[in-house]
């Protein structure tokens, strides 16, 4: 579906962009990636887990140690495309670029006042418009749209997907180099995880490159018994290296943020917040040393 407005792309309310960005270097012609680009997939089989609160805070904090990062809102009731503007359902996004071919990459990127930072909406296209849920449709458009990102001089892709492993989200998972898990630490949350693993498992045969950077647990209360019981026995059930460090704390923080739409670090009481996602972030670098280290662009 063709959309002339699109070419009219709302700007970020907050985080105020640098408008020079978009006839910059971004628009070097797709021939071989300038270097290489690391895709994660945020995703978990159920929703409400934290994907979207762990997708926007993590690449901010990617972006404010200076990792070029690119944020694809994935799913198509996504709610990152919130924090692009009301009229986020007016961009042009990640399953238009699915649905067309004809549209270019550049034509998605929403760049924010950060410079390191820019975003891509999930787009009016529905999944269903997008061919559906069959898992394999789309991975052909899924792969050039990483490939494309390369060329553009992104470090980073992070991938905030709709809930399930199958469709366009069992594509990207085939398609990326790593996937990260969030999860709820609480009781019924937790009897999930070994089906995940099981479907991860199976996802292995579609991408055998795929690098499981782990669970992240997500809304811990460590006021709670009922939580941290949890939280204690997901790590019983893994192996330690599968399980983050970082234990993302329930906040009231985060609610607020996302209501706006925002990474925490951009309140003015986030800055604690924020420190627990440069831990994240710091575990996730540990996990792509050394190849990653080289090739992050620090500033
Ligand atoms: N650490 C947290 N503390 C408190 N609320 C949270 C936290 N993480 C997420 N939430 C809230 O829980 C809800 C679901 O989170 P979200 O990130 O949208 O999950 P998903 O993308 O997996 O569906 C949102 O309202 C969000 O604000
Ligand atoms: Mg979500």
């Amino acid at each position: 579906m063709r959309r002339e407005e699109d070419h009219n792309v709302p700007r970020h309310p907050h985080l105020e962009e640098k408008t020079s960005d978009v006839a910059s270097g971004s628009y070097r012609p797709a021939t071989i990636p300038k270097h290489r680009v690391i895709s994660i997939a945020v995703s978990s089989q159920k929703g409400g887990v934290g994907k979207t609160t762990v997708s926007i805070n993590l690449a901010h904090s990617f972006a404010r140690a200076g990792v070029k990062t690119l944020l694809v809102d994935a799913d198509p009731q996504g709610s990152v495309g919130l924090s692009l503007t009301r009229q986020s359902r007016l961009l042009t996004g990640f399953y238009d670029y699915l649905a067309d071919p004809g549209i270019p990459l550049d034509r998605l990127i929403v760049p924010t006042r950060l410079e390191t930072f820019s975003l891509v909406a999930s787009g009016q296209a529905s999944d269903y418009e997008a061919g559906g849920g069959g898992m394999g449709t789309h991975l052909a458009r899924v792969r050039a749209f990483l490939r494309s990102i390369a060329a553009r001089g992104f470090d980073l892709c992070l991938i905030d997907t709709a809930a399930g492993l199958f469709g366009v989200t069992g594509d990207v998972i085939a398609s990326v180099d790593a996937i990260m898990i969030p999860q709820q630490a609480e009781p019924l949350g937790i009897r999930s995880v070994p089906k995940l693993l099981e479907g991860l498992s199976r996802l292995r045969v579609v991408n055998p490159r795929l690098n499981v950077l782990g669970v992240c647990l997500t809304m811990v209360q460590n006021d709670l018994a009922e939580s941290t019981e949890a939280a204690a026995s997901l790590r019983q059930l893994l192996p330690q290296e599968m399980v983050f460090q970082t234990q993302i704390p329930r906040d009231g923080l985060f609610v607020r943020a996302s209501a706006r739409g925002l990474p925490i670090g951009v309140l003015e009481d986030g800055a604690g917040a924020q420190v627990v996602f440069d831990s994240l972030r710091a575990e996730i670098e540990a996990k792509f040393e050394p190849s990653y280290g080289q090739q992050a662009a620090y500033g």
